[in-house]
């Protein structure tokens, strides 16, 4: 046989090919790491490839099947993994890379909190991100999806390509001295500030900790963020601390009528305190490229499937919501920036050179 598919709940979810060959750029005499690229799309194998020859000796077969338990067995033999977002790389995966052999987990993004970074620790297994590949294509996405839900772009394309050219339910609001609220003033919402800022709005944030040098915005507490924004983009990470951070209380604090938008991760709003905010006529437009309950959908052509999630086609169904599938970080610049900062994570760390990159808990 040439492949193997994984099937969960009778639901094809990904597939291993075992024709595909493995990319090797080394020249006799390289020190040879073998790393098995999880979850790998066309575009990814091409931009690695791409810089490959560049790293001699790091050596990656790329396989369709996402890291999940039932996978986890396919690294055997492995010194590294390479996975995304939407790998689950939870304590019993992690036990069963260990016992594979695997010793480095390469994320080839710049969250991890899909990582059971304890029991990587407890097996010695070091793990290697790309802290910041391109704050801007985040950036510029959020502002995509301001300008989509606000200006429904999404619903205007569709009705001229229908010759309707009326203009009802497409109505939305300037931005222009409007409030910017930006949660988390990091390399992305400091990159989403100086667009709103460009829009010539007024930008406010809320960050843990406050970046001193910004002098064209004004660090507020979380309450007036809420209570003072007509645009609240989020832009810190998914801690424990963030989880549901958006829920039906600090709904209750917003201005009626905002906009509300979120690259960073599902996690931060409560999905069904969104719902009914949206509901009660709380949002003018929503915009969301993450979602929770999103890991199993992002990345897959699910057109000819029925989608089991609810909540997901709830959301789908409101007129001021728009969605995208996690692809904020879908720029050219991006991915030659993740494939470079992967390589030379996987280098330094087989070279035993500092890992700038690692993540510890
Ligand atoms: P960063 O680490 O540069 O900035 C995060 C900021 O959030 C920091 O300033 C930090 O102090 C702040 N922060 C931490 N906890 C906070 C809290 N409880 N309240 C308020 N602020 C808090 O991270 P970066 O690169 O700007 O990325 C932000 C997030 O964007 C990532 O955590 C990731 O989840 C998401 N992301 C989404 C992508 C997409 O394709 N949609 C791609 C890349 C990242």
């Amino acid at each position: 046989f040439s492949y193997c598919t994984l099937y969960i709940d009778s639901r094809e979810i990904s597939r291993y090919d075992f024709t595909k060959p493995c990319t090797y750029t080394g020249r006799k005499g390289d020190t040879i790491m073998k790393i098995l690229f999880y979850g790998a799309k066309d575009y990814d194998q091409q931009f690695f490839d791409k810089l490959a020859p560049e790293y001699p000796g790091i050596t990656f077969k790329f396989i369709e099947a996402n890291l999940y338990e039932e996978t986890a067995s396919l690294a055997k033999g492995y010194d590294g993994i390479c996975a995304f977002v939407n790998a689950d790389i939870s304590t019993a995966v992690v036990k069963e890379l260990h016992i594979q052999g695997v010793r480095l987990i390469l994320m080839r993004c710049a969250g991890y909190n899909n990582v059971d970074l304890k029991a990587a620790a407890h097996y010695g297994i070091k793990v290697l991100r790309v802290p910041g590949y391109s704050p801007e294509a985040v950036a510029e996405h959020a502002m995509a999806l301001v300008l989509t839900a606000n200006r429904h772009t999404h619903k205007a394309y569709i009705k001229c390509r229908e010759n309707n050219f009326a203009l009802n339910g497409l109505m939305g609001v300037n931005l222009y001295k409007k409030t910017a609220g930006i949660v988390g003033t990091g390399k992305i919402g400091l990159a989403m500030a100086r667009i709103c800022r460009g829009f010539g709005m007024r930008v406010i944030a809320y960050d843990l900790y406050p970046n001193k040098e910004l002098d064209f915005l004004e660090y507020v507490s979380l309450d007036a963020l809420l209570s003072t924004s007509d645009l609240i983009s989020l832009h810190c990470p998914l801690t424990e601390e963030t989880h549901h951070l958006i829920n039906e209380d600090s709904i209750s604090k917003m201005k009626d009528g905002v906009i509300l938008v979120n690259t960073s991760r599902g996690g931060l709003i409560k999905t069904e305190d969104l719902i009914a905010g949206i509901r009660d006529h709380k949002f003018f437009a929503v915009g969301l490229d993450v979602y929770e309950e999103e890991s199993e959908l992002v990345y897959e052509d699910m057109s000819e499937r029925i989608l089991q999630s609810s909540t997901i086609q709830r959301l789908l169904s409101f007129p001021n919501v728009a969605m995208t599938s996690h692809q904020g970080f879908f720029t050219e610049e991006a991915l030659t920036n993740i494939a470079e900062t992967t390589l030379q994570n996987a280098a330094d760390f087989r070279d035993g050179k500092e890992l700038k990159n690692q993540v510890t808990i």
